[in-house]
């Protein structure tokens, strides 16, 4: 498998935990979230009508860690990209690797999945 091509964001400090921030990769839009003990990112396009993801609030639903779109409070899982709610709906968003170095954040392209299997 490919190594992927680790692309450097911002300082780990730049973006306070259980908060979102949005950053564009060419045509992608990404929101990166700082849970504190680890980053995760998602697409920042909510899969309902395209909410800015890195806007909303970062919450707890069962055993998922979630965020709740602005626009209408649809809650995406920030791990997997699932939608959890309205639990009727089988809508994603994609996710992408996070890993720190020497104090940044970076993202790949590739999905957080792909990651772990590389690591692996
Ligand atoms: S755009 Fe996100 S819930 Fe409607």
């Amino acid at each position: 498998m490919n190594k992927p091509d680790w692309i450097r964001i911002a300082p780990v400090t730049d973006i306070p935990v259980r908060e979102g921030r949005a950053v564009k990769i060419g045509d992608l839009e990404v929101a990166i979230f700082n849970l504190g003990s680890d980053f995760v990112a998602i697409e920042n396009r909510c899969p309902h009508k395209g909410g800015p993801l890195a806007d909303g609030i970062v919450s707890t639903l069962g055993d998922s860690v979630t965020v709740t779109c602005p626009l209408h409070n649809w809650r995406v899982c920030i791990d997997t990209g699932a939608v959890r709610k309205p639990s009727a709906q089988n809508a994603c968003v994609r996710t992408f690797a996070v890993r720190i170095k020497d104090g940044l954040v970076m993202i790949s392209k590739a999905p957080a999945a792909a990651e772990q299997e590389a690591a692996a």
